[in-house]
């Protein structure tokens, strides 16, 4: 399973590197508004970080637009990805896209019938929303059962990129379903690394180490 960091702030992907587990990065327009950065400086930055794949999102509201906006981000690096919003001339993208070498994450995937389409249009990543989905008192996790099926049942190469991760039971859900990748904020990646009761083992076997006659 891939780990991704879901964020555009580099002293956070520069944290996340240096646990030794990180594959890539998946930034979105949000996520680039909160660093308070210009979108070049961010990106520029990021790519001189991460080797792995880096989502980058476009925002053009038509299919042509969304290719010529995919071919300016494609400069950033051959390692980007480029993030399409799940909509009908998203579609049209992703197919284009795919035709031209240039890989493709369809995002905002909030349905199982989306995410069998995406794959027929040839998207490299689906990125379902789990947290949003539950937010809304839908299960998340059941869509990524769902997809996880759909994709095995036909060979799909699709690979399922679990977003709107909110918690550490996302990323276990995930894993133990399947999913190729999660994508997980900085904060949930330090709750994954921690459990109270090696806190505790540490100080004791410290404070019995202590007593060891040197
Ligand atoms: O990158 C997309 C996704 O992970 C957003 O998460 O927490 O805004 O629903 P969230």
């Amino acid at each position: 399973m891939k780990f991704f960091i879901d964020t555009a702030d580099i002293a956070e992907i520069r944290k996340a590197k240096a646990f030794g587990v990180l594959d890539g990065v998946t930034t979105n327009p949000t996520l680039v508004s909160k660093t308070g950065r210009k979108f070049e400086d961010v990106v520029r930055e990021i790519f001189r970080e991460v080797d792995g794949p880096i989502s980058l999102e476009v925002m053009s509201p038509d299919a042509r637009g969304m290719v010529e906006e995919a071919k300016r981000l494609k400069e950033y690096g051959e390692n980007a990805v480029i993030k399409i919003p799940l909509s009908i001339p998203g579609l049209e993208a992703i197919k284009t896209l795919t035709g031209l070498g240039i890989r493709t994450n369809a995002t905002l995937c909030f349905s199982p019938l989306q995410a069998l389409l995406v794959a027929k249009a040839g998207a490299s990543y689906v990125s379902p929303f789990v947290g949003r989905l539950d937010d809304n008192a839908h299960q998340g996790m059941e869509l990524i059962g769902q997809i996880r099926q759909i994709y095995d049942n036909y060979g799909f190469p699709t690979e399922i990129l679990v977003a709107s991760v909110r918690h550490p039971l996302h990323v276990l859900d995930a894993a133990l379903i399947g999913a190729d990748v999660a994508t997980i904020p900085y904060a949930v990646f330090e709750k994954m690394a921690k459990h109270p009761l090696t806190d505790a083992g540490i100080k004791a076997f410290e404070a019995d180490w202590a007593k060891v006659p040197g």
